[in-house]
């Protein structure tokens, strides 16, 4: 079976305005930092008080600036986003964010996985007590596929698709939660 979120959309922990957001991408410095400011400017537009943020799975770029091309494709659409430093999603993360979104399969993999491991860990916690983990994409109708897949490796056009992406999911959360 193919591996989904541990909370299926209709569940009141997603349906409901959470009071922090951890979105989460591989590297920090291109899919999340975008990401953030875009559910930060949707989150705002529909008056709610949240507390958002981004890291990343993978520690190569702890500490830096994004993407260069990030940088650009996001300034072209009015989210500034070059003073940004990437961190990597730790464990206490888990117990700070009441939701940790990944922007794809591999990133819901590792991060479903510490949070198993964290229960494993610790057996006086449930599911609950943990940040829920979910896809970036979930709530967004417009799309077939729930991935918002790695430009890394991509050109222009690719980081211009993913931000159109994340702001078309970033405005459906706004849209479950006004
Ligand atoms: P991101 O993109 O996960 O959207 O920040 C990537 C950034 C860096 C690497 C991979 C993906 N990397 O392999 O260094």
């Amino acid at each position: 079976m193919p591996q989904t979120s541990d909370n299926p959309l209709n569940h009141h922990r997603t349906a409901n305005a959470p009071k922090s957001v951890l979105v989460v991408c591989l590297g920090n410095i291109c899919r999340s930092p975008m990401a953030e400011e875009a559910l930060k400017q949707q989150v705002a537009i529909a008056g709610i008080d949240m507390d958002i943020q981004s890291a990343g799975t993978g520690d190569w770029h702890i500490g830096e600036t994004p993407d260069s091309r990030a940088i650009k494709t996001a300034k072209s659409r009015g989210y500034h986003i070059s003073k940004h430093k990437a961190a990597q999603v730790n464990k206490a993360d888990f117990g700070k964010y009441d939701i940790i979104m990944a922007m794809d399969d591999q990133n819901l993999a590792d991060l479903l996985e510490i949070k198993e491991n964290l229960l494993n860990e610790n057996k006086s916690l449930s599911s609950d007590d943990l940040a829920h983990v979910v896809l970036f994409g979930e709530a967004d109708p417009n799309y077939a596929t729930k991935y918002i897949p790695d430009p890394y490796q991509g050109n222009e056009a690719d980081f211009e698709q993913v931000l159109d992406r994340i702001e078309s999911a970033a405005n459906s959360w706004a849209e479950l939660w006004r």
